[in-house]
Order: C-alpha cells, then structure tokens, then sequence
C-alpha cells in the first residue's frame, strides 16, 4: 500500500531515524522564527527525499503532483524550445516554450474558435505553451479533441496553426523551477507553490485554478523584481514561461500545420494525441540531453518548514497542501525563494543530490520488495539480508551501531554540504537512508535469532519501511508492447485509477481516460468563464 497518510508515516518514523548531523552549522543560523530547520528536514525526510528524486522528471512529479518545492535551475545556450500558436509572428514578450515537439503541436493551432466556441473546445484563461492571445490559449485537449473541431469554420479567422522553433542565444541562468505537477491547472493543490506563496501570500486560499495566462503575468511581475527571468512547471511536458522572447532567445523558424478548415485530414490526426502521450512516457525519467540543470543546492521546500502541511481532503492524504498555512508562514517562504536570485547570493557549488537519490533507490527498491514478497524462506532472506549489509560489518569486531553508521554515510560520503539547502537536504536524505539501514539491521537480528515469527515479522518490518519510503519507482509498468505506453494520470487526462495504478495502455484504452483531475471552475461554470474570460 503506497498511499498513506503522509503525516502518520513521519510522526511513526521520525522520533528514531530524525538525528540531524551534530555538526551542521545552521541549527542557530536557520532555526529561528518560522524558519527553515533540519529538525523539519529530517521529520519530512521522504518526501524531501522522493521531491530530490522527482526534479525533473515526469513520473515522479505525476504521482507526487503537488509540489512542494523550488529550485533555481538554468537552460544551456543552444537549446531548441517549440511553441505553438495562430500567428507567424515571432514571439516578442512573455509566452509559453515546450521542451517537446509533441507538446507544441497541441498549441498549432489556427486561431478560429476561440472563446465562445463551445464546451470542450478552449477554456479560457489558458495559455501553455502558446495560446496566442492573453487568456485565449487551450489546454492539451482531450483525446477526442480532432473529431470535436473538424467540423468547425469560420473564414475570418486564422486557420492555421503554426510551430514556432526558438533557440536560447545564451545559457538561460535565472530560472525557476516548481516541482510536481505545476502546469496542472486544478484545485487539488498543483498550483499551491505558485497561487498561495509566489501570487500573494496574505491571500486567503482561494480555489480558482484557471487564469493561467494571469498567473504568469503575475510570476513574471515577481520575476522583473527578483531577477527571474522564467519559469519551469510540468503538465503533460515540461514547460518555460519565459518573461521576455527578445532577451536570450532566437526565432529560429515558424512552419504552417496543415489548414484546419477543411479538417485534419488523412493520417494528421489519428495517432495525434497518442503520440504526445508517448512522447511525454519518454520523459518519465529525466528530460534529456542535459536540456536543463537543476541547482539542487539552492533548494527552497515546504517540507523544511514548521507548517501544516495536511490536505483537507481526507481521500488525498497522501499529497500536501499549503492550504492550511498562514500568510507570515508562506510570506517567510517567498522571501526565501526570492533571495536565491538575489545578486549578493554567493555562487556556489552544486551537489547532485538527484544522483544520491538513484544510488540509494537503485541499491534497495528491487531487493525491499524481493523481501518483502511473502514467500522466501528464513534462509533466502537471510542470504539476501547477509549480501546487503556485509559490507558494512566487520566480522572479527562487529559492532552493529557503526555498521549502521557506515550504511546510512555510504552514498552520502561524497557530498559535502556548503548551502543551507544542502545542510537540510543532508539531514533529509541521511535520516531516509539511516531509516533503511537500521530496518535492514533490525531484520538481520530477527532472523539470526531463529525465532518461529520470524518471516512474518521481517515482513511485517520491510513492508512498513516501503510504506514510509513510498517511492514511485515501485509503481511503474515495467516494458509495455510497441502499441502501448505506460500511462500515469497526467493533467489534464487520466482515470482515477491512473493515479493509483498506472498500467500500460493501448491507443483506444487511452481516448476514455478522464475524472481524476479536479479542473475547479471548468466544471461548474464552462459557459459563464468562456463569455467571462475570467483571469
Ligand atoms: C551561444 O551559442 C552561439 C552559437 O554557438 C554563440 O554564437 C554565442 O556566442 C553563444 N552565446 C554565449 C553567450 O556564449
Ligand atoms: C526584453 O529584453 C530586451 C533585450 O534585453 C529589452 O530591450 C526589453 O526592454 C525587455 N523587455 C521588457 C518588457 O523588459
Ligand atoms: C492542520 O490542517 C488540517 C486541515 O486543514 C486541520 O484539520 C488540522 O486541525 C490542522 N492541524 C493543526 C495542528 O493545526
Ligand atoms: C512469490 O511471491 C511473489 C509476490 O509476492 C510472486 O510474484 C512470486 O511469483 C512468488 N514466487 C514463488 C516462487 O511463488
Ligand atoms: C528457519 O526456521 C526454522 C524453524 O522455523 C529453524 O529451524 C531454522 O534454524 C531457521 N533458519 C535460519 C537460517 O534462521
């Protein structure tokens, strides 16, 4: 069972594992009134743990889609960026950039239909990555999109879409990364990073998730003070909202999709949106080609804070929200996310934290579950325990607390804490790892005691640490067929079953997946927003 509370899991677990290192130096420094500290860190370890994981990558952040945490990251000079709109015209000021061809393409589009159009068709208030016009861009669209639009024409409009090709002219250093599902336009809490802290923190939490385009405005605002210069967030793909197309950006080419009046037309559509859902499966683990790079030391997350982080909705226990925070503890997080940007901010040494994380998933995800499958003899596990934690004891003068010692220190020796956010993500990932060391331990012990309980209570001890652990890693599909992808919900597609138990999935299975997503206002009002065009 992967889906616990989150806070039961901590409150369990910390007390034991939480021992942030004697030596750190911010103890005083962070510590003080609603400040980041290690003693949050360390309570929160997993899910700093698995936020670390997820950077970047379109599984972890699917699954863990509300985001609790903010990196600065930066985008090497030379790198192609697509955007999909109604017009030739090179982008001159802020608008939306997709890391993938797939993701533009949605955008190409002309620009008749456009609010008032009809359900289904282009909520308003939309813009990644493209949409043209303030508050007129769409959303990826349903499967069922083409069909619903071929019929459709109006001949004063624009009716064909275009794809535009950019090139960065210089490495993009002042961006902002929001982890999880950022782009995700709900009410679930993928937009809390953004909507509660970054908009306006005295605001109370309201819940209109739409407005995308006035949210950048917004971001953007923030950005010209703090020196940010954009915006990185996932929905189905990765995403820049870049502030300002003239500065770090060349136009390298905008070519005509096919005209829409007369519909798609043979072989334009039909494998359309299942492609762009095998296109974002691609980047399940990771963006590719070094396209962006993560400053994990400059880390900003709620987890290292003393909030309430509980989600109101009981059902999503399992994801934090910052609904429960008050304006002077998200007003304390701002600040901490715009000073990273600050000129006076020291340059410093980026630690792969990232890498950390798939060295310890990589040692221990397949062999907890193997120990954990209830079928192995006494003498199995044993061996497998035995070839484990071998390494860390030795034999003529075993000490189990320096075995365990050695254990947890092993993939974390390399790392050398110089930032506070290095300082708080160290305490996070030793107290994971000591969690995982001393249950290895304990069940070594049980196991050597030759009780008659001893394969139900080795069980018993790896499966709580798996559900502590809970990392995503176990929830994947392994290979699917050529004809298939493994789909995981997605904003805005998805089955609730999508969230729970990803599967693979054929092209027809994927054209009815929806009802997870809470799309807030789309819901109840459609018509009243396409008329309102409300921000
Ligand atoms: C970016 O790359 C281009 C092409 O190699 C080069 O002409 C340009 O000088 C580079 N920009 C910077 C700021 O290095
Ligand atoms: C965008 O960048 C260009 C080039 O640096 C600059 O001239 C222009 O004023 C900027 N626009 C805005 C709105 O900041
Ligand atoms: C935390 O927030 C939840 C959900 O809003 C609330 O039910 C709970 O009482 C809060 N806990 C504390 C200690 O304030
Ligand atoms: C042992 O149990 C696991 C599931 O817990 C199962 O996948 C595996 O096939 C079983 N192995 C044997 C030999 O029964
Ligand atoms: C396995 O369990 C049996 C009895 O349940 C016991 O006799 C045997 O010594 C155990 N072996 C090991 C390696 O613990």
């Amino acid at each position: 069972m992967l889906f616990t509370n989150i806070f039961t899991a901590s409150i369990l677990l910390s007390s034991a594992s939480c021992l942030p290192s004697s030596q750190s130096p911010l103890e005083e420094s962070v510590a003080n009134d609603n400040g980041p500290s290690p003693k949050y860190a360390c309570e929160n370890a997993q899910h700093v743990f698995n936020a670390i994981h997820g950077a970047m990558r379109q599984w972890d952040s699917s699954l863990k889609h509300n985001g609790m945490s903010y990196f600065a990251a930066t985008i090497p000079n030379n790198t192609l960026l697509y955007h999909g709109t109604g017009s030739k015209e090179p982008v001159k000021t802020m608008e939306w950039l997709a890391f993938e061809i797939e993701h533009a393409e949605m955008f190409a589009r002309g620009r008749r239909g456009g609010p008032g159009r009809g359900p289904g068709r282009r909520p308003p208030g939309e813009g990644p990555p493209g949409g043209g016009e303030p508050g007129n861009g769409a959303p990826p669209p349903p499967f069922t999109f083409m069909e619903e639009d071929s019929n459709a024409a109006d001949e004063n409009l624009e009716q064909h879409g275009y794809l535009h090709t950019y090139r960065t002219s210089r490495a993009l250093t002042k961006l902002l990364y929001l982890d999880g599902m950022s782009a995700g336009k709900t009410s679930m809490g993928t937009l809390d990073t953004q909507d509660l802290v970054l908009g306006d923190p005295s605001k109370s939490p309201g819940s209109n998730p739409n407005g995308d385009y006035g949210r950048a405005q917004v971001l953007c605002a923030i950005g010209a003070e703090a020196g940010i210069e954009g915006f990185i967030r996932m929905e189905a793909g990765f995403e820049l909202i870049l502030c300002n197309f003239t500065d770090g950006l060349e136009f390298v080419s905008a070519f005509s999709r096919p005209d829409q009046n007369r519909g798609p037309g043979p072989g334009m559509s039909e494998m359309a949106q299942f492609e762009y859902v095998r296109g974002v499966a691609a980047r399940y683990h990771g963006i590719g080609g070094g396209r962006v790079a993560v400053d994990y030391s400059s880390m900003v997350s709620a987890f290292f804070y003393n909030l309430n982080l509980t989600n109101p909705d009981p059902k999503k226990a399992d994801l934090p929200r910052l609904t429960s925070t008050n304006p002077s503890e998200r007003e304390h997080i701002k600040s901490d996310v715009i000073s990273l940007f600050s000129p006076t901010n020291s340059q410093h040494t980026v630690i792969d934290w990232q890498g950390i994380t798939d060295m310890i998933i990589t040692r221990y995800s397949d062999r907890l579950q193997f120990l954990a499958s209830n079928n192995l003899t006494n003498s199995t596990m044993l061996s497998e325990i035995n070839f484990l934690l071998n390494v860390y004891i030795d034999y003529t003068n075993p000490t189990i607390s320096t075995a365990i010692e050695k254990c947890t220190n092993i993939y974390l020796t390399p790392a050398i804490p110089a930032t506070i956010a290095d300082h708080l993500i160290h305490a996070s990932l030793s107290a994971v790892s000591r969690q995982i060391c001393s249950t290895l331990f304990e069940v070594r012990t049980i196991l050597l005691s030759e009780s008659t309980e001893a394969v139900e209570k080795v069980n018993q001890a790896v499966n709580d640490l798996i559900e502590y652990l809970d990392w995503p890693v176990w929830l994947e599909c392994g290979k699917c067929a050529w004809d298939e992808v493994c789909f995981v919900a997605i904003w805005p597609w998805g089955a609730p079953e999508d969230h729970e138990k990803p599967g693979c999935r054929g092209f027809d299975d994927l054209r009815s997946r929806r009802g997870y997503w809470d799309f807030g206002v789309y819901e109840i009002g459609f018509g009243l927003l396409i008329c309102g065009r409300e921000m």
